[in-house]
Protein backbone atom coordinates (compact mmCIF):
# COMPACT_ATOMS: atom_id res chain seq x y z
CA UNK A 1 0.00 0.00 0.00
CA UNK A 2 1.12 3.64 -0.60
CA UNK A 3 2.35 5.75 1.98
CA UNK A 4 0.02 8.91 1.98
CA UNK A 5 0.96 11.62 0.84
CA UNK A 6 2.81 14.32 3.86
CA UNK A 7 0.44 17.08 4.59
CA UNK A 8 1.47 21.05 3.80
CA UNK A 9 -0.35 23.97 5.21
CA UNK A 10 0.26 27.57 3.37
CA UNK A 11 0.39 30.84 5.06
CA UNK A 12 0.63 33.49 1.91
CA UNK A 13 -1.43 31.16 -0.80
CA UNK A 14 0.08 34.19 -2.85
CA UNK A 15 1.75 33.63 -6.68
CA UNK A 16 4.20 30.82 -5.64
CA UNK A 17 2.31 29.31 -2.94
CA UNK A 18 -1.23 28.66 -5.08
CA UNK A 19 0.80 27.61 -7.67
CA UNK A 20 3.56 25.22 -5.95
CA UNK A 21 -0.02 23.74 -4.22
CA UNK A 22 -1.92 23.17 -6.95
CA UNK A 23 1.02 21.08 -8.86
CA UNK A 24 1.64 19.27 -5.62
CA UNK A 25 -1.56 18.46 -5.40
CA UNK A 26 -2.08 17.75 -8.48
CA UNK A 27 0.52 14.93 -8.46
CA UNK A 28 -0.62 13.34 -4.70
CA UNK A 29 2.90 14.90 -3.55
CA UNK A 30 1.42 17.22 -0.15
CA UNK A 31 -2.14 16.96 0.54
CA UNK A 32 -3.11 20.31 0.93
CA UNK A 33 -5.01 20.79 4.74
CA UNK A 34 -5.01 24.53 5.46
CA UNK A 35 -4.63 28.23 3.94
CA UNK A 36 -4.24 31.53 5.31
CA UNK A 37 -3.58 34.69 3.32
CA UNK A 38 -4.24 38.11 4.86
CA UNK A 39 -7.75 38.51 3.89
CA UNK A 40 -10.36 36.06 3.59
CA UNK A 41 -11.42 36.25 -0.09
CA UNK A 42 -7.70 35.64 -1.35
CA UNK A 43 -7.70 32.82 0.54
CA UNK A 44 -10.78 31.74 -1.04
CA UNK A 45 -9.44 32.65 -4.28
CA UNK A 46 -6.25 30.31 -3.77
CA UNK A 47 -8.82 27.71 -2.59
CA UNK A 48 -10.31 27.90 -5.76
CA UNK A 49 -7.11 28.01 -7.92
CA UNK A 50 -5.82 24.97 -5.75
CA UNK A 51 -9.07 23.00 -5.66
CA UNK A 52 -8.08 21.55 -2.04
CA UNK A 53 -6.96 23.19 1.56
CA UNK A 54 -9.14 23.97 4.38
CA UNK A 55 -9.85 28.45 4.41
CA UNK A 56 -8.37 29.62 7.70
CA UNK A 57 -8.59 32.96 9.03
CA UNK A 58 -5.56 33.22 11.47
CA UNK A 59 -2.41 30.80 11.57
CA UNK A 60 -3.47 29.91 15.00
CA UNK A 61 -7.20 28.15 13.20
CA UNK A 62 -4.35 26.17 10.84
CA UNK A 63 -4.50 22.47 10.98
CA UNK A 64 -1.58 20.54 12.00
CA UNK A 65 0.67 19.65 9.45
CA UNK A 66 3.78 17.80 8.53
CA UNK A 67 5.25 20.62 6.36
CA UNK A 68 4.31 24.45 6.30
CA UNK A 69 5.25 26.79 3.70
CA UNK A 70 5.64 30.43 4.35
CA UNK A 71 4.91 32.48 1.11
CA UNK A 72 4.06 35.35 2.08
CA UNK A 73 6.45 38.44 0.70
CA UNK A 74 9.94 38.34 1.98
CA UNK A 75 9.38 41.44 4.15
CA UNK A 76 7.13 39.56 5.93
CA UNK A 77 8.51 36.06 6.64
CA UNK A 78 10.12 36.91 9.67
CA UNK A 79 7.58 38.01 11.37
CA UNK A 80 5.17 35.40 10.15
CA UNK A 81 7.98 32.82 11.70
CA UNK A 82 7.20 34.14 15.03
CA UNK A 83 3.76 33.82 14.87
CA UNK A 84 3.96 30.53 13.35
CA UNK A 85 6.54 29.69 16.29
CA UNK A 86 3.31 30.42 18.63
CA UNK A 87 0.97 28.01 16.75
CA UNK A 88 3.57 25.14 16.51
CA UNK A 89 4.00 25.16 20.43
CA UNK A 90 7.07 22.93 19.99
CA UNK A 91 5.82 20.68 17.36
CA UNK A 92 8.77 19.35 14.85
CA UNK A 93 7.29 19.62 11.51
CA UNK A 94 9.37 21.17 8.68
CA UNK A 95 8.78 24.90 7.99
CA UNK A 96 10.46 25.92 5.09
CA UNK A 97 9.54 29.30 2.55
CA UNK A 98 10.71 30.30 -0.62
CA UNK A 99 12.69 33.24 -0.52
CA UNK A 100 15.88 33.81 -2.98
CA UNK A 101 17.16 36.23 -0.91
CA UNK A 102 16.73 35.14 2.56
CA UNK A 103 18.42 31.86 4.51
CA UNK A 104 16.31 28.83 6.09
CA UNK A 105 17.71 30.69 9.51
CA UNK A 106 15.44 33.32 9.38
CA UNK A 107 12.31 30.78 10.40
CA UNK A 108 14.75 29.63 13.66
CA UNK A 109 12.14 31.12 16.11
CA UNK A 110 10.41 28.03 14.93
CA UNK A 111 12.72 25.45 16.24
CA UNK A 112 12.62 22.51 17.22
CA UNK A 113 10.72 22.55 13.93
CA UNK A 114 13.33 21.15 10.85
CA UNK A 115 14.16 24.26 8.54
CA UNK A 116 15.01 25.08 4.86
CA UNK A 117 14.39 27.51 2.32
CA UNK A 118 13.55 26.09 -1.18
CA UNK A 119 14.17 28.92 -4.23
CA UNK A 120 12.57 28.20 -7.31
CA UNK A 121 14.20 29.99 -10.32
CA UNK A 122 10.87 30.90 -12.12
CA UNK A 123 8.86 33.88 -12.39
CA UNK A 124 5.53 33.57 -10.98
CA UNK A 125 3.96 36.34 -12.76
CA UNK A 126 0.68 34.35 -14.07
CA UNK A 127 0.11 31.11 -11.72
CA UNK A 128 -1.99 29.58 -14.53
CA UNK A 129 0.96 30.07 -17.02
CA UNK A 130 3.21 28.57 -13.83
CA UNK A 131 1.35 25.50 -14.13
CA UNK A 132 2.62 24.66 -17.63
CA UNK A 133 6.00 26.26 -17.60
CA UNK A 134 7.12 25.10 -13.74
CA UNK A 135 8.74 21.90 -15.00
CA UNK A 136 12.53 22.11 -16.27
CA UNK A 137 13.05 25.22 -13.45
CA UNK A 138 15.46 24.88 -11.22
CA UNK A 139 15.03 24.91 -7.52
CA UNK A 140 18.07 25.36 -4.73
CA UNK A 141 17.98 24.23 -1.35
CA UNK A 142 19.26 25.14 1.99
CA UNK A 143 19.00 24.33 5.61
CA UNK A 144 18.56 21.04 7.55
CA UNK A 145 19.41 17.71 5.57
CA UNK A 146 16.20 16.41 6.49
CA UNK A 147 14.48 19.58 4.93
CA UNK A 148 16.30 19.44 2.25
CA UNK A 149 16.34 15.74 1.07
CA UNK A 150 11.84 16.49 1.61
CA UNK A 151 11.74 19.50 -0.29
CA UNK A 152 14.39 17.54 -2.87
CA UNK A 153 11.68 14.82 -3.32
CA UNK A 154 8.68 17.03 -3.39
CA UNK A 155 10.32 19.17 -6.46
CA UNK A 156 11.52 16.79 -8.51
CA UNK A 157 7.77 15.09 -8.65
CA UNK A 158 7.19 18.23 -10.23
CA UNK A 159 9.88 18.09 -12.97
CA UNK A 160 12.80 20.16 -10.97
CA UNK A 161 15.64 20.47 -11.52
CA UNK A 162 17.53 20.92 -7.71
CA UNK A 163 20.91 22.71 -6.58
CA UNK A 164 22.22 22.86 -3.48
CA UNK A 165 23.71 26.24 -1.40
CA UNK A 166 25.23 26.77 1.70
CA UNK A 167 23.73 30.48 3.25
CA UNK A 168 26.93 32.06 2.93
CA UNK A 169 26.09 31.47 -1.12
CA UNK A 170 22.50 32.79 -0.98
CA UNK A 171 23.10 36.53 -0.75
CA UNK A 172 25.28 36.41 -4.00
CA UNK A 173 23.40 33.60 -5.78
CA UNK A 174 20.42 35.53 -5.95
CA UNK A 175 22.02 38.90 -6.54
CA UNK A 176 23.09 36.69 -10.37
CA UNK A 177 19.61 35.83 -11.09
CA UNK A 178 18.69 39.67 -10.06
CA UNK A 179 21.47 41.14 -12.58
CA UNK A 180 20.27 38.26 -15.21
CA UNK A 181 16.41 38.53 -15.13
CA UNK A 182 16.04 42.09 -13.84
CA UNK A 183 18.70 44.36 -15.37
CA UNK A 184 18.16 42.97 -18.55
CA UNK A 185 14.61 44.21 -18.13
CA UNK A 186 15.99 47.47 -17.52
CA UNK A 187 18.45 47.47 -20.21
CA UNK A 188 15.42 46.84 -22.38
CA UNK A 189 13.00 50.06 -20.96
CA UNK A 190 16.75 51.90 -21.57
CA UNK A 191 16.72 50.67 -25.50
CA UNK A 192 13.43 51.97 -25.63
CA UNK A 193 13.83 54.78 -24.22
CA UNK A 194 16.85 55.80 -26.71
CA UNK A 195 14.77 53.95 -29.94
CA UNK A 196 11.94 56.81 -28.61
CA UNK A 197 14.61 59.85 -28.42
CA UNK A 198 15.45 58.26 -32.23
CA UNK A 199 11.85 58.84 -33.12
CA UNK A 200 10.89 54.96 -33.08
CA UNK A 201 7.79 54.45 -31.04
CA UNK A 202 7.52 51.47 -28.51
CA UNK A 203 5.03 49.07 -30.27
CA UNK A 204 7.95 49.50 -33.36
CA UNK A 205 10.55 49.01 -31.22
CA UNK A 206 9.51 46.18 -29.11
CA UNK A 207 8.71 44.30 -32.53
CA UNK A 208 11.80 45.18 -33.98
CA UNK A 209 13.72 43.71 -30.88
CA UNK A 210 12.38 40.60 -30.30
CA UNK A 211 14.13 38.18 -32.85
CA UNK A 212 17.56 39.82 -32.28
CA UNK A 213 17.08 39.75 -28.24
CA UNK A 214 15.54 36.23 -28.61
CA UNK A 215 18.51 35.05 -30.75
CA UNK A 216 20.73 36.83 -28.53
CA UNK A 217 20.03 35.27 -25.33
CA UNK A 218 20.14 31.56 -27.08
CA UNK A 219 23.52 32.51 -28.34
CA UNK A 220 24.42 33.53 -24.94
CA UNK A 221 23.70 30.19 -23.60
CA UNK A 222 24.50 27.85 -26.46
CA UNK A 223 28.10 29.82 -26.82
CA UNK A 224 28.78 31.73 -23.87
CA UNK A 225 29.23 35.38 -23.22
CA UNK A 226 32.60 35.90 -24.97
CA UNK A 227 31.33 34.06 -28.11
CA UNK A 228 28.02 35.83 -28.44
CA UNK A 229 28.81 39.47 -27.98
CA UNK A 230 28.59 40.94 -31.38
CA UNK A 231 28.49 44.98 -32.21
CA UNK A 232 30.64 48.17 -32.34
CA UNK A 233 32.80 46.68 -29.10
CA UNK A 234 33.12 43.28 -30.34
CA UNK A 235 34.82 44.17 -33.80
CA UNK A 236 37.09 47.37 -32.08
CA UNK A 237 35.12 49.89 -33.41
CA UNK A 238 35.49 53.48 -31.43
CA UNK A 239 34.62 55.74 -34.03
CA UNK A 240 31.31 54.12 -33.60
CA UNK A 241 31.33 53.97 -29.88
CA UNK A 242 32.33 57.42 -29.77
CA UNK A 243 29.35 58.69 -31.90
CA UNK A 244 27.24 56.84 -29.92
CA UNK A 245 28.44 58.26 -26.83
CA UNK A 246 27.75 61.48 -28.14
CA UNK A 247 24.53 61.07 -29.37
CA UNK A 248 22.93 59.16 -25.87
CA UNK A 249 24.96 62.70 -24.04
CA UNK A 250 22.06 64.57 -26.15
CA UNK A 251 19.49 62.14 -24.31
CA UNK A 252 19.74 61.07 -20.91
CA UNK A 253 22.58 60.90 -18.35
CA UNK A 254 21.56 57.83 -16.95
CA UNK A 255 21.51 56.15 -19.80
CA UNK A 256 24.90 57.35 -20.87
CA UNK A 257 26.11 56.32 -17.97
CA UNK A 258 25.21 52.49 -18.09
CA UNK A 259 25.96 52.21 -21.87
CA UNK A 260 29.93 53.69 -20.54
CA UNK A 261 29.86 51.09 -17.48
CA UNK A 262 28.42 47.99 -19.68
CA UNK A 263 30.54 49.19 -22.53
CA UNK A 264 33.52 48.90 -20.56
CA UNK A 265 33.07 45.75 -19.47
CA UNK A 266 31.82 44.62 -23.11
CA UNK A 267 35.87 45.50 -23.64
CA UNK A 268 37.03 43.11 -21.07
CA UNK A 269 34.81 40.62 -23.01
CA UNK A 270 35.88 41.22 -26.20
CA UNK A 271 39.78 40.57 -24.98
CA UNK A 272 38.79 37.22 -24.51
CA UNK A 273 37.95 36.43 -28.47
CA UNK A 274 40.89 38.24 -29.39
CA UNK A 275 40.59 41.92 -29.35
CA UNK A 276 44.33 43.54 -30.03
CA UNK A 277 45.57 45.66 -27.29
CA UNK A 278 45.94 48.84 -29.64
CA UNK A 279 42.17 48.36 -30.26
CA UNK A 280 41.23 47.66 -26.28
CA UNK A 281 43.29 50.85 -25.30
CA UNK A 282 41.45 52.65 -27.69
CA UNK A 283 37.85 52.00 -26.59
CA UNK A 284 38.99 52.28 -22.61
CA UNK A 285 39.94 55.65 -23.31
CA UNK A 286 36.84 56.66 -25.35
CA UNK A 287 34.73 55.01 -23.23
CA UNK A 288 36.41 56.98 -19.82
CA UNK A 289 36.60 60.40 -21.35
CA UNK A 290 33.50 60.60 -22.49
CA UNK A 291 32.35 59.94 -18.96
CA UNK A 292 33.77 63.24 -18.01
N1 LIG B 1 6.75 35.53 -7.60
C1 LIG B 1 7.87 34.95 -7.99
O1 LIG B 1 8.16 34.92 -9.19
C2 LIG B 1 8.78 34.27 -6.99
C3 LIG B 1 9.85 33.49 -7.47
C4 LIG B 1 10.69 32.85 -6.56
C5 LIG B 1 10.46 33.01 -5.20
N2 LIG B 1 9.43 33.81 -4.78
C6 LIG B 1 9.23 33.93 -3.33
O2 LIG B 1 7.95 33.43 -2.99
C7 LIG B 1 7.42 34.16 -1.87
C8 LIG B 1 6.05 34.67 -2.24
O3 LIG B 1 6.12 35.54 -3.34
P1 LIG B 1 4.82 35.80 -4.28
O4 LIG B 1 5.33 36.51 -5.47
O5 LIG B 1 4.03 34.57 -4.40
O6 LIG B 1 4.03 36.84 -3.36
P2 LIG B 1 2.53 37.36 -3.56
O7 LIG B 1 1.96 36.94 -4.86
O8 LIG B 1 2.54 38.81 -3.18
O9 LIG B 1 1.74 36.56 -2.42
C9 LIG B 1 1.99 36.77 -1.06
C10 LIG B 1 0.83 36.16 -0.31
O10 LIG B 1 1.13 36.26 1.07
C11 LIG B 1 -0.02 36.69 1.75
N3 LIG B 1 0.43 37.35 2.96
C12 LIG B 1 1.21 38.46 3.09
N4 LIG B 1 1.42 38.74 4.40
C13 LIG B 1 0.77 37.78 5.10
C14 LIG B 1 0.61 37.51 6.48
N5 LIG B 1 1.17 38.31 7.40
N6 LIG B 1 -0.14 36.43 6.86
C15 LIG B 1 -0.71 35.63 5.93
N7 LIG B 1 -0.59 35.83 4.59
C16 LIG B 1 0.14 36.89 4.20
C17 LIG B 1 -0.74 37.59 0.81
O11 LIG B 1 -2.11 37.64 1.19
P3 LIG B 1 -3.17 38.66 0.50
O12 LIG B 1 -3.38 38.12 -0.88
O13 LIG B 1 -4.37 38.53 1.39
O14 LIG B 1 -2.52 40.01 0.54
C18 LIG B 1 -0.49 36.88 -0.53
O15 LIG B 1 -1.50 35.92 -0.78
C19 LIG B 1 8.46 35.23 -1.56
O16 LIG B 1 9.29 34.78 -0.54
C20 LIG B 1 9.23 35.38 -2.85
O17 LIG B 1 10.55 35.84 -2.66
C21 LIG B 1 8.59 34.42 -5.61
Amino acid sequence: MQAAAPTLNIIGAGRLGRTLARLWSERGVFTIAGLCNRSNESTASAREFIGAGKICGHIADLPDADCWLIATGDADIAATALLLARRLDGQRPLVFHCSGALPASVLEPCRPATLASAHPVHSFAEPQHSLEAFAGSTVTLEGDDEGRALLGRAFSAVGCELLTLNPQQKVLYHTGSVMACNYLTVLLDQSLKVFAAAGIAESSARKLLEPIVTQTVRNNFALGPARALTGPIARGDGETVARQLHALAQVDEKILNSYRTLGQAGVELAKKSGLDEKQVRQLESILREQAQ
